[in-house]
Protein backbone atom coordinates (compact mmCIF):
# COMPACT_ATOMS: atom_id res chain seq x y z
CA UNK A 1 0.00 0.00 0.00
CA UNK A 2 1.63 3.53 -1.11
CA UNK A 3 -0.89 6.09 0.36
CA UNK A 4 0.35 7.11 4.04
CA UNK A 5 -3.23 7.81 5.24
CA UNK A 6 -4.69 4.35 4.68
CA UNK A 7 -1.81 3.07 6.77
CA UNK A 8 -3.05 1.92 10.27
CA UNK A 9 -6.49 3.30 9.52
CA UNK A 10 -9.51 1.57 11.03
CA UNK A 11 -11.50 2.67 8.14
CA UNK A 12 -8.85 0.12 5.49
CA UNK A 13 -9.26 -2.67 8.71
CA UNK A 14 -12.96 -2.25 8.78
CA UNK A 15 -12.90 -2.81 5.08
CA UNK A 16 -10.23 -5.99 4.82
CA UNK A 17 -12.53 -7.51 7.98
CA UNK A 18 -15.83 -7.60 5.19
CA UNK A 19 -14.03 -8.52 2.13
CA UNK A 20 -11.56 -11.21 2.58
CA UNK A 21 -12.95 -12.95 -0.72
CA UNK A 22 -12.25 -9.90 -2.83
CA UNK A 23 -8.69 -9.50 -1.44
CA UNK A 24 -8.06 -13.07 -2.91
CA UNK A 25 -9.45 -12.20 -6.39
CA UNK A 26 -7.37 -8.84 -6.06
CA UNK A 27 -4.57 -11.33 -5.02
CA UNK A 28 -5.47 -13.44 -8.59
CA UNK A 29 -5.70 -10.59 -10.85
CA UNK A 30 -2.50 -8.86 -9.60
CA UNK A 31 -1.11 -11.68 -11.48
CA UNK A 32 -3.10 -11.49 -15.12
CA UNK A 33 -3.72 -7.68 -15.27
CA UNK A 34 -1.57 -4.48 -14.92
CA UNK A 35 -2.75 -3.06 -11.14
CA UNK A 36 -4.66 -6.06 -11.33
CA UNK A 37 -7.41 -4.10 -13.15
CA UNK A 38 -9.06 -3.62 -16.70
CA UNK A 39 -10.10 0.29 -16.13
CA UNK A 40 -7.87 2.92 -14.21
CA UNK A 41 -10.89 4.00 -12.30
CA UNK A 42 -11.58 1.03 -10.78
CA UNK A 43 -8.35 1.20 -8.91
CA UNK A 44 -8.91 0.76 -5.10
CA UNK A 45 -6.72 0.52 -2.26
CA UNK A 46 -5.50 -1.47 -0.79
CA UNK A 47 -8.01 -3.40 -3.52
CA UNK A 48 -11.09 -3.70 -5.21
CA UNK A 49 -14.60 -4.95 -4.04
CA UNK A 50 -15.12 -8.13 -6.31
CA UNK A 51 -19.21 -7.64 -7.41
CA UNK A 52 -20.98 -10.76 -7.92
CA UNK A 53 -24.67 -9.38 -9.04
CA UNK A 54 -26.94 -6.63 -9.00
CA UNK A 55 -30.42 -5.58 -9.13
CA UNK A 56 -31.62 -1.93 -9.32
CA UNK A 57 -29.94 0.55 -7.34
CA UNK A 58 -28.11 -2.26 -5.52
CA UNK A 59 -25.28 -4.92 -5.58
CA UNK A 60 -23.57 -7.90 -3.75
CA UNK A 61 -20.05 -8.48 -3.76
CA UNK A 62 -18.68 -11.86 -3.65
CA UNK A 63 -18.11 -11.42 0.59
CA UNK A 64 -21.99 -11.73 0.18
CA UNK A 65 -21.81 -7.32 1.34
CA UNK A 66 -24.94 -5.36 -0.24
CA UNK A 67 -23.77 -2.17 -1.84
CA UNK A 68 -26.26 1.37 -2.54
CA UNK A 69 -24.89 1.06 -5.93
CA UNK A 70 -23.74 4.50 -7.84
CA UNK A 71 -20.95 3.51 -10.21
CA UNK A 72 -24.19 2.90 -12.43
CA UNK A 73 -22.20 1.18 -14.97
CA UNK A 74 -19.78 3.75 -15.19
CA UNK A 75 -22.98 5.67 -16.36
CA UNK A 76 -24.51 3.63 -18.55
CA UNK A 77 -27.18 2.51 -16.87
CA UNK A 78 -30.05 5.20 -16.18
CA UNK A 79 -32.58 2.78 -15.37
CA UNK A 80 -30.67 0.83 -12.71
CA UNK A 81 -29.63 -2.98 -12.76
CA UNK A 82 -31.51 -5.60 -14.50
CA UNK A 83 -34.05 -3.53 -16.25
CA UNK A 84 -36.85 -6.70 -16.95
CA UNK A 85 -37.53 -4.76 -20.09
CA UNK A 86 -33.68 -5.01 -21.10
CA UNK A 87 -32.99 -8.40 -19.57
CA UNK A 88 -35.88 -10.07 -21.61
CA UNK A 89 -34.39 -8.39 -25.34
CA UNK A 90 -31.25 -9.72 -24.45
CA UNK A 91 -32.41 -13.33 -23.68
CA UNK A 92 -34.71 -13.24 -26.44
CA UNK A 93 -31.94 -11.99 -29.15
CA UNK A 94 -29.16 -14.32 -27.23
CA UNK A 95 -31.30 -17.17 -28.14
CA UNK A 96 -32.29 -15.92 -31.98
CA UNK A 97 -28.12 -14.71 -32.64
CA UNK A 98 -25.47 -12.79 -31.27
CA UNK A 99 -23.43 -11.70 -34.43
CA UNK A 100 -24.79 -12.11 -37.85
CA UNK A 101 -21.94 -10.49 -39.54
CA UNK A 102 -24.45 -9.29 -41.58
CA UNK A 103 -27.27 -6.23 -41.84
CA UNK A 104 -30.34 -6.77 -39.61
CA UNK A 105 -33.45 -5.21 -39.07
CA UNK A 106 -33.49 -4.15 -34.90
CA UNK A 107 -30.18 -1.45 -36.39
CA UNK A 108 -32.87 0.15 -38.22
CA UNK A 109 -34.82 0.42 -35.06
CA UNK A 110 -32.22 1.45 -32.92
CA UNK A 111 -30.78 3.99 -35.15
CA UNK A 112 -34.65 5.13 -35.71
CA UNK A 113 -34.67 5.89 -32.05
CA UNK A 114 -31.31 7.63 -32.01
CA UNK A 115 -32.65 9.96 -34.56
CA UNK A 116 -35.33 10.82 -32.62
CA UNK A 117 -34.44 11.35 -29.20
CA UNK A 118 -31.17 13.79 -30.60
CA UNK A 119 -31.42 16.58 -31.85
CA UNK A 120 -28.56 16.94 -34.06
CA UNK A 121 -28.54 13.40 -35.26
CA UNK A 122 -29.47 13.59 -39.20
CA UNK A 123 -27.74 10.51 -39.58
CA UNK A 124 -26.17 7.60 -37.83
CA UNK A 125 -22.93 5.54 -37.58
CA UNK A 126 -22.98 2.87 -34.78
CA UNK A 127 -19.48 2.48 -33.57
CA UNK A 128 -18.06 0.28 -30.45
CA UNK A 129 -17.61 2.59 -27.37
CA UNK A 130 -17.21 6.11 -26.63
CA UNK A 131 -13.90 6.40 -27.12
CA UNK A 132 -14.19 5.38 -30.85
CA UNK A 133 -16.87 7.73 -31.35
CA UNK A 134 -14.85 10.79 -30.33
CA UNK A 135 -11.95 9.10 -32.28
CA UNK A 136 -14.31 9.20 -35.56
CA UNK A 137 -16.08 12.67 -34.49
CA UNK A 138 -12.30 14.25 -35.13
CA UNK A 139 -11.55 12.51 -38.34
CA UNK A 140 -14.93 13.26 -39.71
CA UNK A 141 -13.98 17.04 -38.67
CA UNK A 142 -10.29 17.33 -40.24
CA UNK A 143 -11.83 15.22 -43.73
CA UNK A 144 -15.10 17.78 -43.96
CA UNK A 145 -13.39 21.45 -43.13
CA UNK A 146 -9.47 19.99 -44.39
CA UNK A 147 -8.44 21.62 -41.36
CA UNK A 148 -5.94 20.08 -39.03
CA UNK A 149 -6.06 21.15 -35.63
CA UNK A 150 -8.69 20.63 -32.72
CA UNK A 151 -9.41 22.30 -29.76
CA UNK A 152 -10.53 20.56 -26.39
CA UNK A 153 -11.04 21.79 -22.90
CA UNK A 154 -8.67 20.75 -20.42
CA UNK A 155 -9.56 18.29 -18.01
CA UNK A 156 -12.74 17.43 -20.25
CA UNK A 157 -12.46 13.78 -20.89
CA UNK A 158 -13.23 12.11 -24.02
CA UNK A 159 -11.73 8.46 -23.87
CA UNK A 160 -8.42 7.14 -24.25
CA UNK A 161 -7.37 7.58 -27.70
CA UNK A 162 -4.25 9.37 -28.53
CA UNK A 163 -5.81 12.86 -29.85
CA UNK A 164 -7.54 13.33 -25.83
CA UNK A 165 -5.02 11.34 -24.05
CA UNK A 166 -3.56 14.66 -22.11
CA UNK A 167 -4.45 17.45 -20.84
CA UNK A 168 -7.45 15.51 -18.60
CA UNK A 169 -5.78 14.84 -15.63
CA UNK A 170 -2.04 15.43 -16.65
CA UNK A 171 0.05 16.87 -19.29
CA UNK A 172 -2.23 20.35 -18.97
CA UNK A 173 0.77 21.96 -21.14
CA UNK A 174 -0.72 19.79 -23.74
CA UNK A 175 2.77 17.94 -24.25
CA UNK A 176 2.02 14.20 -24.98
CA UNK A 177 1.09 11.38 -22.63
CA UNK A 178 3.93 8.47 -23.27
CA UNK A 179 3.49 6.84 -26.62
CA UNK A 180 1.14 9.33 -27.74
CA UNK A 181 3.38 11.15 -31.06
CA UNK A 182 4.17 14.66 -30.92
CA UNK A 183 2.65 15.58 -34.16
CA UNK A 184 -0.57 14.86 -32.87
CA UNK A 185 -0.40 16.42 -29.56
CA UNK A 186 0.76 20.23 -31.63
CA UNK A 187 -2.63 19.84 -33.48
CA UNK A 188 -4.44 19.54 -30.28
CA UNK A 189 -4.77 22.63 -29.05
CA UNK A 190 -6.07 22.73 -25.36
CA UNK A 191 -8.08 26.13 -24.08
CA UNK A 192 -9.35 26.54 -20.64
CA UNK A 193 -12.75 24.84 -19.23
CA UNK A 194 -14.86 27.57 -18.83
CA UNK A 195 -13.15 30.51 -20.18
CA UNK A 196 -15.09 31.87 -23.15
CA UNK A 197 -12.73 34.84 -23.82
CA UNK A 198 -9.80 32.57 -24.27
CA UNK A 199 -11.25 30.50 -26.30
CA UNK A 200 -13.15 32.95 -28.98
CA UNK A 201 -9.20 34.54 -29.28
CA UNK A 202 -7.89 30.75 -29.96
CA UNK A 203 -10.81 29.92 -32.12
CA UNK A 204 -10.17 33.24 -34.27
CA UNK A 205 -6.70 33.53 -34.14
CA UNK A 206 -5.76 30.26 -36.16
CA UNK A 207 -8.02 29.61 -39.39
CA UNK A 208 -6.46 25.63 -39.54
CA UNK A 209 -9.23 24.25 -36.68
CA UNK A 210 -11.43 21.78 -37.89
CA UNK A 211 -13.36 21.37 -34.81
CA UNK A 212 -14.03 22.17 -31.05
CA UNK A 213 -15.24 19.15 -29.02
CA UNK A 214 -16.46 19.23 -25.45
CA UNK A 215 -18.26 17.60 -22.47
CA UNK A 216 -21.73 20.01 -22.49
CA UNK A 217 -22.21 20.07 -18.99
CA UNK A 218 -18.56 20.93 -18.06
CA UNK A 219 -15.62 18.47 -17.21
CA UNK A 220 -16.47 14.71 -15.96
CA UNK A 221 -20.56 15.40 -16.05
CA UNK A 222 -20.17 18.65 -14.04
CA UNK A 223 -17.28 17.88 -11.50
CA UNK A 224 -16.28 21.50 -12.94
CA UNK A 225 -19.35 22.79 -14.36
CA UNK A 226 -19.43 25.09 -17.28
CA UNK A 227 -21.39 28.18 -17.69
CA UNK A 228 -24.15 26.74 -19.71
CA UNK A 229 -23.85 30.24 -21.90
CA UNK A 230 -20.93 28.91 -23.15
CA UNK A 231 -22.68 26.75 -25.11
CA UNK A 232 -24.43 29.23 -27.40
CA UNK A 233 -21.62 31.31 -27.26
CA UNK A 234 -19.41 28.21 -29.06
CA UNK A 235 -22.08 27.34 -31.58
CA UNK A 236 -22.51 31.17 -32.54
CA UNK A 237 -18.72 31.19 -33.21
CA UNK A 238 -18.11 28.19 -34.57
CA UNK A 239 -20.68 28.89 -37.37
CA UNK A 240 -19.02 31.83 -38.01
CA UNK A 241 -15.97 30.50 -38.38
CA UNK A 242 -16.63 27.04 -40.31
CA UNK A 243 -15.14 24.90 -37.40
CA UNK A 244 -17.42 22.10 -36.33
CA UNK A 245 -19.27 22.26 -33.01
CA UNK A 246 -18.81 18.45 -31.32
CA UNK A 247 -20.79 17.62 -27.70
CA UNK A 248 -18.76 14.29 -26.23
CA UNK A 249 -22.74 13.57 -24.94
CA UNK A 250 -21.67 10.17 -23.97
CA UNK A 251 -22.33 10.47 -20.50
CA UNK A 252 -24.77 13.26 -20.85
CA UNK A 253 -27.08 11.54 -23.73
CA UNK A 254 -30.34 10.28 -22.81
CA UNK A 255 -29.56 11.31 -18.99
CA UNK A 256 -29.79 14.95 -19.05
CA UNK A 257 -33.23 14.85 -20.88
CA UNK A 258 -34.06 11.88 -23.19
CA UNK A 259 -32.89 14.23 -26.10
CA UNK A 260 -29.11 14.83 -23.71
CA UNK A 261 -27.86 18.26 -22.74
CA UNK A 262 -28.34 19.74 -26.47
CA UNK A 263 -32.24 18.94 -26.18
CA UNK A 264 -32.50 20.48 -22.54
CA UNK A 265 -30.21 23.74 -23.30
CA UNK A 266 -31.66 23.89 -26.95
CA UNK A 267 -28.28 24.47 -28.61
CA UNK A 268 -27.69 21.79 -31.50
CA UNK A 269 -23.83 20.82 -32.10
CA UNK A 270 -22.88 19.53 -35.64
CA UNK A 271 -21.89 16.39 -34.37
CA UNK A 272 -22.70 14.11 -31.00
CA UNK A 273 -20.58 11.52 -30.04
CA UNK A 274 -23.07 8.77 -27.84
CA UNK A 275 -22.51 5.57 -25.71
CA UNK A 276 -23.17 4.40 -22.49
CA UNK A 277 -27.09 4.75 -22.10
CA UNK A 278 -27.03 4.20 -25.72
CA UNK A 279 -26.94 0.16 -26.09
CA UNK A 280 -28.58 0.11 -22.44
CA UNK A 281 -25.64 -1.65 -20.59
CA UNK A 282 -24.02 -3.52 -23.06
CA UNK A 283 -20.89 -1.92 -25.03
CA UNK A 284 -22.01 0.84 -27.51
CA UNK A 285 -21.17 3.91 -29.21
CA UNK A 286 -22.69 6.27 -32.13
CA UNK A 287 -21.60 9.37 -34.20
CA UNK A 288 -24.46 10.95 -35.09
CA UNK A 289 -24.93 14.45 -37.13
CA UNK A 290 -25.12 16.67 -39.59
CA UNK A 291 -25.83 14.59 -42.80
CA UNK A 292 -23.25 16.53 -44.83
CA UNK A 293 -20.49 15.60 -42.52
CA UNK A 294 -21.32 11.89 -41.84
CA UNK A 295 -21.54 11.63 -45.74
CA UNK A 296 -17.99 11.27 -45.66
CA UNK A 297 -18.70 7.54 -44.65
CA UNK A 298 -20.73 7.33 -47.67
CA UNK A 299 -19.34 5.45 -50.39
CA UNK A 300 -22.45 6.49 -53.26
CA UNK A 301 -22.12 10.42 -52.32
CA UNK A 302 -17.97 10.34 -51.95
CA UNK A 303 -18.32 9.03 -55.53
CA UNK A 304 -20.97 11.23 -56.53
CA UNK A 305 -18.74 14.22 -55.13
CA UNK A 306 -15.47 12.64 -56.36
CA UNK A 307 -13.89 13.20 -52.80
CA UNK A 308 -11.97 9.79 -51.09
CA UNK A 309 -14.33 8.30 -48.20
CA UNK A 310 -13.52 7.77 -44.58
CA UNK A 311 -12.98 3.94 -44.39
CA UNK A 312 -14.89 3.06 -40.95
CA UNK A 313 -14.99 -1.35 -39.83
CA UNK A 314 -15.89 -2.83 -36.55
CA UNK A 315 -16.30 -6.25 -35.79
CA UNK A 316 -18.98 -5.00 -33.01
CA UNK A 317 -20.81 -2.25 -34.28
CA UNK A 318 -24.43 -2.44 -34.51
CA UNK A 319 -23.93 -6.31 -32.95
CA UNK A 320 -27.45 -7.63 -32.04
CA UNK A 321 -27.05 -7.55 -28.53
CA UNK A 322 -26.31 -3.87 -28.40
CA UNK A 323 -29.26 -3.06 -30.46
CA UNK A 324 -31.64 -5.49 -28.79
CA UNK A 325 -30.28 -3.75 -24.92
CA UNK A 326 -30.34 0.11 -26.62
CA UNK A 327 -33.46 -0.63 -28.41
CA UNK A 328 -35.15 -1.45 -24.85
CA UNK A 329 -33.69 1.18 -23.43
CA UNK A 330 -34.06 3.91 -25.24
CA UNK A 331 -37.84 3.16 -25.64
CA UNK A 332 -38.82 2.79 -22.07
CA UNK A 333 -36.21 6.70 -21.59
CA UNK A 334 -38.47 7.95 -24.56
CA UNK A 335 -41.64 7.11 -23.40
CA UNK A 336 -40.80 7.85 -19.26
CA UNK A 337 -39.82 10.40 -16.89
CA UNK A 338 -37.03 8.41 -15.80
CA UNK A 339 -34.91 11.08 -16.89
CA UNK A 340 -36.61 13.26 -14.35
CA UNK A 341 -36.52 10.68 -11.53
CA UNK A 342 -33.05 9.75 -11.56
CA UNK A 343 -32.42 13.97 -11.77
CA UNK A 344 -34.80 14.34 -8.84
CA UNK A 345 -33.37 11.52 -6.41
CA UNK A 346 -29.85 13.20 -6.95
CA UNK A 347 -30.85 16.37 -5.98
CA UNK A 348 -32.48 14.96 -2.84
CA UNK A 349 -29.24 12.97 -2.08
CA UNK A 350 -26.85 16.37 -2.48
CA UNK A 351 -29.21 18.15 0.03
CA UNK A 352 -29.10 15.43 2.49
CA UNK A 353 -25.03 14.93 2.22
CA UNK A 354 -24.90 18.43 2.34
CA UNK A 355 -27.80 18.72 5.66
CA UNK A 356 -25.26 15.84 7.02
CA UNK A 357 -21.91 18.29 6.24
CA UNK A 358 -23.72 20.92 8.39
CA UNK A 359 -25.12 18.78 11.11
CA UNK A 360 -21.47 17.27 11.39
CA UNK A 361 -19.84 19.92 10.95
CA UNK A 362 -17.70 18.82 8.03
CA UNK A 363 -15.98 21.26 5.67
CA UNK A 364 -17.23 19.80 2.62
CA UNK A 365 -19.68 19.64 0.05
CA UNK A 366 -22.13 17.62 -2.63
CA UNK A 367 -22.62 19.08 -5.38
CA UNK A 368 -23.66 18.12 -8.58
CA UNK A 369 -26.04 18.52 -11.62
CA UNK A 370 -29.00 16.49 -13.30
CA UNK A 371 -28.22 12.45 -11.65
CA UNK A 372 -24.77 13.34 -10.96
CA UNK A 373 -23.51 14.27 -7.65
CA UNK A 374 -19.51 15.14 -6.08
CA UNK A 375 -18.03 15.14 -2.92
CA UNK A 376 -15.83 18.34 -2.46
CA UNK A 377 -13.43 17.14 0.40
CA UNK A 378 -11.94 20.18 0.81
CA UNK A 379 -7.91 19.43 0.08
CA UNK A 380 -6.60 22.60 0.91
CA UNK A 381 -8.99 24.05 3.55
CA UNK A 382 -10.97 26.63 2.04
CA UNK A 383 -13.95 27.70 3.89
CA UNK A 384 -16.94 25.81 2.57
CA UNK A 385 -20.96 26.35 3.40
CA UNK A 386 -22.16 23.21 2.14
CA UNK A 387 -25.35 24.28 1.34
CA UNK A 388 -23.94 26.90 -0.94
CA UNK A 389 -21.40 25.76 -2.47
CA UNK A 390 -20.33 26.77 -5.58
CA UNK A 391 -18.19 24.79 -7.80
CA UNK A 392 -17.61 27.54 -10.70
CA UNK A 393 -16.60 29.63 -8.14
CA UNK A 394 -13.98 27.48 -6.79
CA UNK A 395 -12.38 26.79 -10.59
CA UNK A 396 -10.22 24.27 -11.64
CA UNK A 397 -9.12 23.15 -7.74
CA UNK A 398 -12.49 21.39 -7.43
CA UNK A 399 -10.81 18.58 -9.94
CA UNK A 400 -8.23 17.70 -7.15
CA UNK A 401 -10.05 15.97 -5.13
CA UNK A 402 -8.66 12.63 -6.51
CA UNK A 403 -6.91 12.58 -2.83
CA UNK A 404 -5.73 9.88 0.35
CA UNK A 405 -8.82 11.30 1.81
CA UNK A 406 -11.22 10.51 -1.07
CA UNK A 407 -9.91 7.21 -1.22
CA UNK A 408 -10.12 6.69 2.73
CA UNK A 409 -13.80 8.30 1.75
CA UNK A 410 -14.37 5.27 -0.45
CA UNK A 411 -13.19 2.92 1.62
CA UNK A 412 -15.80 4.14 4.40
CA UNK A 413 -18.73 4.34 2.57
CA UNK A 414 -18.07 0.64 1.30
CA UNK A 415 -18.06 -0.13 5.08
CA UNK A 416 -21.36 1.25 5.59
CA UNK A 417 -23.31 -0.24 2.41
CA UNK A 418 -22.61 2.10 -0.34
CA UNK A 419 -20.15 2.14 -3.15
CA UNK A 420 -19.04 5.65 -5.02
CA UNK A 421 -16.39 6.35 -7.86
CA UNK A 422 -13.55 7.96 -7.12
CA UNK A 423 -14.01 11.23 -8.11
CA UNK A 424 -15.18 11.09 -5.58
CA UNK A 425 -19.04 10.68 -6.49
CA UNK A 426 -21.43 8.92 -8.66
CA UNK A 427 -25.04 9.15 -10.77
CA UNK A 428 -27.93 8.29 -9.67
CA UNK A 429 -30.37 6.03 -11.93
CA UNK A 430 -34.10 6.06 -11.44
CA UNK A 431 -34.03 3.00 -9.95
CA UNK A 432 -32.83 4.49 -6.97
CA UNK A 433 -35.40 4.71 -3.93
CA UNK A 434 -36.22 7.78 -1.04
CA UNK A 435 -34.92 4.21 1.32
CA UNK A 436 -31.47 4.33 -0.82
CA UNK A 437 -30.91 7.72 -0.43
CA UNK A 438 -31.58 8.08 3.29
CA UNK A 439 -29.97 4.91 4.12
CA UNK A 440 -27.00 7.00 1.66
CA UNK A 441 -26.98 10.03 3.61
CA UNK A 442 -26.38 7.97 6.81
CA UNK A 443 -23.86 5.68 5.27
CA UNK A 444 -22.18 9.27 4.40
CA UNK A 445 -22.61 10.75 8.37
CA UNK A 446 -21.34 7.72 9.80
CA UNK A 447 -18.25 7.94 6.91
CA UNK A 448 -17.49 11.69 8.08
CA UNK A 449 -17.66 10.43 11.62
CA UNK A 450 -14.63 7.63 11.38
CA UNK A 451 -12.59 9.72 8.95
CA UNK A 452 -12.68 12.18 11.95
CA UNK A 453 -11.60 9.94 14.45
CA UNK A 454 -8.71 9.64 12.47
CA UNK A 455 -8.25 12.79 11.78
CA UNK A 456 -8.94 13.38 8.25
CA UNK A 457 -11.20 16.40 8.10
CA UNK A 458 -9.92 19.57 8.57
CA UNK A 459 -12.43 22.18 10.81
CA UNK A 460 -14.31 25.04 8.50
C1 LIG B 1 -17.56 12.12 -21.56
C2 LIG B 1 -16.98 10.81 -21.99
N1 LIG B 1 -16.55 10.68 -23.25
C3 LIG B 1 -16.03 9.53 -23.69
C4 LIG B 1 -15.91 8.44 -22.87
C5 LIG B 1 -15.32 7.18 -23.37
O1 LIG B 1 -16.32 6.24 -23.60
P1 LIG B 1 -15.98 4.68 -23.60
O2 LIG B 1 -15.58 4.32 -22.21
O3 LIG B 1 -17.25 4.02 -24.06
O4 LIG B 1 -14.88 4.50 -24.57
C6 LIG B 1 -16.36 8.53 -21.55
C7 LIG B 1 -16.24 7.37 -20.64
O5 LIG B 1 -16.39 7.44 -19.45
C8 LIG B 1 -16.89 9.75 -21.10
O6 LIG B 1 -17.29 9.89 -19.83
Amino acid sequence: MTTSILTNSQVVTAYQAKTAGSAALAQEAGAVFPSGITHDSRRTLPYAIYVDRAAAGRKWDVDGNEYIDYYGGHGALLLGHGRPEVAEALQAQALRGTHFGACHAPEITWGNLVRDMIPSAETVRFTSSGTEANLMALRLARAHTGRAKVVRFTSHFHGWHDHVAFGVSNHFDGTPTPGVLADIAANTILAPSDDIAETRRILESDNDIAAIILEPTGASFGQLPIDPDLLSELRELTTRLGIVLIFDEVVTGFRVSRGGAQAHFGVTPDLTSLAKILAGGLPGGAIVGRADILEHLDFDIAAEKGFEKIGHQGTYNANPMSAAAGIAALSIINSSDANAQATTQAGKLRQLCNNVFVEEGVPWASYGEFSGFYFFVNPDGIQVDPLNFDARAVGHSVLKVKSPVAEKLRLALMVHGVDIAGKPGGIVSSSHTDADIEQTAEAVRAATRMLRAEGDIKPN
